[in-house]
């Protein structure tokens, strides 16, 4: 393993701009004989410019035991095909993207997610509900993995067998090129998973591997013996314990045993091999050249592995992170990262590039934590854990943004920080415990109607399924038949959206929760599902309810109507830009979580959201502290705020956005 930290960072800037200065020279002469001028130009520009973000990784990655000026030959020659093959819509999107560079945060941005199956059937079955897409306000589409995967249990698509091929039961390639640009056509951005740390057993390198060609063997992380697996073990976690326990899968047909930190049939990628950095490159930019303009960077924290830790979160993990993001801008410069790191919160910013030096990695990634703080405010009714859990929290480096979200297709982790629980009074461990039961319907009092997944008795350790609904407690309502609970339950579900939609970054709506759906049954009795209760959560879309989403007396149009709501009073709220800054503010009331939003233009936002069932309060002073002194409501008509008593009204279970009037 190349020791990039022993590199004298002097000598590395040296090595880094004689290098540039060789491969500039050279891909500028080859740029001007293979593209029109003016690409030529940018790209020679952008070369430039980004090669050097690309190489310092790339040196301490690769460094001590590779040629990298060979290998960063190869990355240009890979960039200029990319390049050479890109659409003329996609190269004008391009000279788009690096005008107004942080397009994705714009306050108008709103996210849907959603399995193409399951939503519509087909990729061409997705263009014909761009329309029920628009009426949401939706400008982002990530679609659920649908490239080609293997056949039986594939991990809901995350086996994949081919990066460059659809999932026949989807539709083709073109399928997705006609549906990108359909897309693109109607402002929405289309956002696909890349699967990085793994591929499919049965994926054709993975297949080369077993027929014994030793390339391709070098491309996964096999072992002759237990001895290093057991070593690695004593400090790895599991993340299925119960359907996938271990981090290693005896492979027959290699002899071996290689690294599968999910399932048996994922086989781990090993990143300390150069050619499996180019390769997923080349994956990356195929996509880029489709259409796509966000990648997903799958389970990114896995992809380097040290003896001794938990293998995640590796610095290395970050200088892949960082070569590719340079790399991928020079030759599609519209395309953003987002990374799907579910770490604990003092390690999620970091994907962000947010290092001791900033460093530009992804745009976005996943606000796990105020995903976890949410569920957790909503049923303790108590805010001060989120509180004291987001402040501690860096903010996102200039120029990149949250993904925020209440649900997604995977279970609930309780990433509650032990020091963060305990500065409040609380046992970390036993407020995990909590909420799993909680959520799992157990605990008196619960509203929910989730599962516990991965229960682990050895650790003590769950998570949760369910849909939004299920767990805010619209599904128990409906089986009670109360209205008073139905109410609160919806409420609940819109504060927790509302929060999600007036923090800052860009939401996402979960396919489903904008109509209530409950939690879906049918994967039980299917062998390529049943075992995984994430599946719960995976509903298939009720185009019978969706049918009532515009009836006031419906739950589905109740619902609807506040993401609608939500959707149109964001886009008015300039001060929702990504740019300002997000910081949570104590108040006096612990069932009020409040936060502050400063844009430098447009001014501050405060944020507030009453968790409890109850109508609550908080001292107006607040609203001196953030200089709002003449605050109108964006999420109630821009109303003028009512302070009555010295106090700032918010209604059970509801939020409030103020702004200046
Ligand atoms: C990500 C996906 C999850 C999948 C895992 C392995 O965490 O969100 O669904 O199981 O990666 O690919």
């Amino acid at each position: 393993m190349a020791d990039g930290q022993s590199t004298h960072p002097g000598a590395t800037r040296a090595r880094v701009a004689e290098l540039t200065e060789q491969l500039a020279v050279a891909a500028s002469h080859e740029a001007r004989s293979r593209l029109a001028r003016r690409d030529a130009a940018a790209f020679a520009a952008r070369l430039e410019r980004s090669l050097p973000d690309a190489l310092d990784p790339l040196i301490r990655l690769y460094g001590a035991e590779h040629d990298v000026p060979a290998l960063a030959r190869r990355l240009v020659s890979t960039l200029l095909d990319a390049v050479g093959s890109r659409s003329d819509e996609l190269l004008e999107l391009d000279h788009r993207r690096e005008i107004g560079p942080d397009w994705f945060l714009d306050q108008s941005m709103v996210g849907y997610v959603c399995y193409v199956d399951r939503f519509a059937g087909t990729l061409a079955g997705v263009r014909g509900r761009l329309d029920y897409l628009r009426e949401l306000g939706v400008t982002y589409l990530h679609l659920m993995p649908l490239l080609a995967s293997r056949d039986g249990p594939d991990d809901g698509g995350y086996a994949v067998t081919d990066y460059r091929a659809v999932d026949p039961r989807l539709g083709t390639m073109a399928d997705l090129e006609e549906l990108a640009t359909a897309l693109r056509n109607s402002r929405i951005s289309l956002c696909l998973d890349v699967v990085v740390n793994h591929t499919a057993s049965e994926h054709a390198w993975a297949r080369r591997a077993a027929e014994g060609d030793e390339t391709y063997r070098a491309y996964y992380r096999t072992f002759d013996s237990r001895a290093l697996p057991d070593a690695y073990e004593a400090s790895l976690p599991e993340v299925f314990p119960d359907t996938a326990p271990g981090n290693f899968t005896y492979a027959e047909e290699l002899d071996a045993w290689v690294w599968t930190t999910f399932h048996d049939y994922q086989w781990d990628l090993d990143y300390s091999n150069p050619d499996v950095f180019a390769a997923m490159l080349a994956e990356m930019l195929h996509l880029a050249n489709r259409g796509v303009e966000v990648l997903r960077l799958d389970a990114v924290p896995f992809t380097w592995k040290r003896l001794g830790t938990d293998c995640q979160n590796q610095p290395e993990a970050h200088w892949l992170l960082q070569a590719w993001r340079a790399l991928v801008r020079i030759a599609a410069p519209a395309v953003i990262f987002k990374a799907e790191a579910i770490v604990p919160p003092g390690q999620l910013v970091q994907y962000l590039g947010a290092h001791v030096r900033q460093r530009a990695e992804c745009e976005l990634a996943y606000h796990n934590q105020l995903m976890v703080m949410g569920w957790s405010a909503v049923a303790a009714r108590d805010v001060r854990l989120p509180t004291r859990a987001l402040e501690r929290m860096r903010p996102p480096p200039p120029g990149t943004g949250w993904v925020t979200y209440v649900r997604c297709h995977d279970d609930i982790g309780w990433a509650v920080d032990d020091a963060d629980a305990a500065a409040v009074g609380l046992d970390g461990f036993a407020h995990r415990g909590f909420l799993n039961a909680f959520y799992a319907g157990e605990h008196p009092g619960s509203f929910a109607r989730g599962e516990r997944f991965q229960d682990d008795p050895a650790t003590g350790d769950a998570r949760i399924s369910g849909t939004a609904a299920a767990l805010a407690g619209i599904t128990q309502a409906l089986e009670a038949g109360d209205d008073t609970l139905l109410d609160q339950a919806i409420r609940r579900l819109l504060v927790l959206y509302a929060v999600c939609f007036g923090w800052g970054g860009l939401p996402l709506i979960y396919m489903g929760d904008e109509l209530a759906l409950g939690n879906e049954q049918s994967w039980r009795t299917d062998p390529a599902a049943c075992g995984d209760n994430r599946w719960l959560h995976r509903p298939w879309m009720d185009w019978q309810a969706a049918a009532r989403r515009h009836d006031v007396d419906a739950v589905e149009g109740r619902v609807h109507a506040g993401f609608r709501h939500l959707a149109a009073a964001r886009r008015r709220t300039p001060a929702l830009h990504g740019a300002a800054r997000t910081r949570p503010l104590w108040t006096d009331d612990t069932g009020v979580l409040a936060w502050r939003r400063d844009h430098p233009r447009v001014g501050p936002m405060l944020g507030l959201a009453n968790v409890a069932d109850e109508d609550r309060s908080v001292d107006a002073g607040v609203l001196a502290d953030v200089s709002l002194p003449a605050a109108v409501d964006a999420l109630d008509g821009d109303a003028p705020v009512d302070v009555t008593g010295g106090r700032i009204p918010v209604a059970r279970l509801s939020a409030r956005w103020l702004v200046e009037g």
